[in-house]
């Protein structure tokens, strides 16, 4: 896996330029003009909820499907004169794992070795590493009906990753995974990057582009709506939110007022329940405000500082929500 040049890239240190890139499905604009820079060797994340256009963006990059409008190039390639060698220099892990189920997970790392030029033995073998790679050795030779979830996503990438491809698309690749499974998953992502290739993943979740991505882009309803680090996007909603809960509710217009002097922003109050919730950018102040707090005789029940979720980031975006629920993982639960 390490950076072997492969010449047909030598020539630019960008492995994805998009330009106004759209596709239409019957009334629906699924993509509607997109433009996107992605650096070699770093890794992107494509942020957006269900229906946002994730999955068709990925799907013209990796020339899968055709653009009705915009331009875009893998490595300088571009993905409508070039399909050919564009497809040679990619691994794409689809939000359906594409295994076969009937047969054993080495069994199906040999299938796309064969199919992407390698000798038997030659697929065999790396296909072997790979497993091993990724937890799977014990499990090679079972077949991949009796995988659980989260070893069919992992098969599904070491599959993608058989040709040694410098750009590789995984889209969704957590989505249902249990914690400790997402935390293997970026694992390996990072294993790939720091082994030289690019990376493009979508993701519903915040906390998983904050981890992996150097960049994000926000997309909704087919359009960027955001691009940077991910300091970039929390800095617009505060990077963090605090929560207070008061020991007696009867204080809450006082507390609010301290809140909002000391923390410098404005915040908001459930009075009936002596709850307050304000965005935090500098999370020093919060000793600040629990020193006023006290000289004022305010007595806290509860204090937390929870991150910000792709809700807000997306409230604050778009003046809309992600309208699902449980695209909110690292916010505690509604009471
Ligand atoms: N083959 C298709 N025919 C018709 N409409 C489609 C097709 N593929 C996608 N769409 C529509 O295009 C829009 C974008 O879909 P897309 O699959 O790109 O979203 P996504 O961001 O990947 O969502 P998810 O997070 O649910 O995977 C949606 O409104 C979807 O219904
Ligand atoms: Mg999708």
């Amino acid at each position: 896996m390490k950076g072997q040049p492969v010449t047909s890239i030598d020539a630019t240190d960008i492995a994805i330029v998009a330009e106004g890139l759209v596709k239409t499905f019957g009334t629906t604009r699924a993509v509607d003009g997109v433009d996107l820079r992605v650096d070699r060797g770093t890794v992107y994340g494509v942020l957006g909820p269900n229906g946002a256009g994730k999955t068709t963006t990925i799907s013209m990059l990796t020339t899968l499907l055709r653009p009705d409008g915009g331009r875009a190039s893998i490595f300088g390639h571009d993905v409508i004169d070039e399909p050919d060698v564009v497809r040679q220099l990619i691994g794409v892990t689809g939000q359906d794992a594409s295994v076969d189920e009937k047969i054993s997970g080495i069994e199906n790392m040999v299938v796309f070795g064969r199919l992407l030029g390698l000798g038997r033995q030659g697929a065999k073998r790396r296909g072997l590493d790979l497993l091993d790679a990724f937890g799977l050795a014990e499990a090679a030779t079972r077949p991949v009906a009796k995988y659980s979830g989260g070893m069919r996503r992992r098969l599904d990438l070491a599959s993608s990753l058989i040709a040694q491809p410098p750009l590789i698309f995984l889209d969704e690749p957590t989505t249902g995974l249990d914690p400790r499974t997402r935390g293997q998953m970026w694992d390996v992502i990072r294993d790939l990057v720091a082994n030289g290739s690019t990376v493009l993943l979508t993701t519903q979740y915040l906390d998983e582009a904050d981890h992996l991505a150097d960049r994000i882009a926000v997309i909704d309803r087919g359009r960027v709506v955001a691009e940077g680090t991910a300091n970039d996007l929390k800095a617009l909603v505060g990077t963090a939110t605090l929560q207070l809960a008061l020991a007696d509710a009867a204080v809450t217009d006082a507390a609010l007022a301290t809140t909002e002097h000391v923390l410098g922003t404005r915040a908001s109050a459930t009075p009936e329940r002596g709850h307050i919730t304000a965005p935090m950018a500098d999370p020093e102040r919060i000793t600040d405000l629990l020193i006023a707090l006290r000289t004022q005789g305010i007595r806290l029940a509860e204090v937390s500082v929870e991150r910000p979720t792709l809700d807000e980031v997306f409230m604050t975006i778009t003046g809309h929500g992600t309208a699902d629920p449980q695209t909110e993982i690292t916010g505690k639960v509604a009471a």
